[in-house]
């Protein structure tokens, strides 16, 4: 696909060559992803951050990669302090701030919202999660980590062995990890989660059409043993009719160090896509693992940077003009 002025709503817009691409776009992004390079190269731009569900990472790292791009970002959080609140439609607010900006980013608590907001823009719109559906970037940054972490271990995407651990029927991340690998060749998936939070049959029938194997488990254990990633997710409260209902999953797989040296491999990767749940009940990826080497959360979260900018830099069509119009930073950094 050609990036210039797309939208990006779904990981199954992609091939594998655009993926290729896109990487070695991010691999580019890297000085100044680390700050030890500035560029100016959106200066005038704006982007509209529209955050109308909670979001740490996704909002402030997309705001960020466009700030280090050298754009302006303008935010609203939260539908309460938007007027959607007061009733306007999807479809207004979209012709709205697509006046106001140069690029939208869009989450949003319903599924195929972004994808109506997108259709009313003039402007493009990166979906940042829309309801269970998708997450699209975060499929790119995971993957991107992925090969990152693999590749240190002589492998490569093809043929890796992934368990996908926990809430996997509401995760919108994993349903887009998924979309995103059925690209690759020959790979070995775990599903493992309680069966009322399975994967969705549609996605397990979409990889398998593709040639991977996919094995469906409600054990922990067993399905770690023999993996290359653990990939983590939190149980998604937001998504359950109460509190009390995703209480009864809370803490079914939890992973610490003992598990961890008792059944994996030695190098098998860890990866969340974060928040990781560390509450008592729940403690699903243990803080004793943060000094294992192959807890990759954290690289994980720094790679959402280098990929945003990429994606910004591929939709803006700059990225033959990022280099030159940069220098180094004026400050000390030890990056
Ligand atoms: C995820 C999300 O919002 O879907 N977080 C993120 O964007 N990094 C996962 C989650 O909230 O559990």
């Amino acid at each position: 696909m050609n990036f210039i002025g797309q939208h990006i709503l779904s990981v199954q817009q992609f091939e594998r060559a655009d993926i290729d691409r896109l990487f070695s776009v991010a691999d580019m992004m890297e000085p100044y992803a680390r700050r030890q390079r500035l560029t100016k190269v959106l200066d005038g731009a704006i982007l509209g951050n529209m955050f109308f569900e909670p979001s740490t990472r996704t909002r402030v790292s997309f705001g960020c990669a466009f700030n280090l791009l050298g754009g302006e970002v303008r935010e609203t959080t939260g539908i309460q302090n938007s007027a959607l609140a007061k009733g306007e439609s999807l479809y207004d607010t979209a012709r709205v701030l697509s006046g106001y900006s140069d690029i939208i980013v869009m989450r949003h608590p319903e599924a195929f919202s972004v994808a109506e907001f997108a259709s009313a823009s003039r402007v493009p719109v990166i979906n940042g999660g829309d309801g269970a559906n998708e997450h699209p970037s975060q499929a790119l940054l995971d993957l991107y980590t992925i090969r990152k972490e693999v590749s240190g271990q002589g492998k490569s995407i093809d043929h890796l062995r992934i368990a996908m651990i926990g809430d996997l029927k509401n995760g919108r991340t994993v349903h887009s990890l998924c979309k995103l690998m059925r690209l690759y060749n020959n790979l070995y998936f775990t599903m493992v989660a309680p069966a009322e939070l399975q994967m969705q049959q549609e996605v397990v029938e979409m990889l398998r059409e593709a040639g991977h194997t996919v094995v469906v488990t409600d054990k922990l254990e067993e399905s770690i043993s023999k993996v290359d990633i653990a990939y983590s997710t939190r149980i998604q409260e937001e998504r359950f009719a109460s509190k009390e209902e995703a209480d009864r999953y809370r803490g079914r797989f939890r992973l610490n160090q003992s598990i961890y040296t008792e059944f994996c491999e030695p190098n098998t990767v860890i990866m969340h896509p974060l928040p990781r749940d560390s509450r008592m009940e729940a403690n699903e990826l243990d803080n004793d693992l943060n000094e294992n080497p192959n807890l990759a959360i954290f690289r994980q979260a720094d790679n959402g940077i280098n990929v945003r900018m990429a994606l910004f830099a591929m939709i803006l069509d700059v990225v033959d003009q990022v280099d030159s119009h940069s220098r180094s930073v004026n400050w000390y950094t030890n990056r």
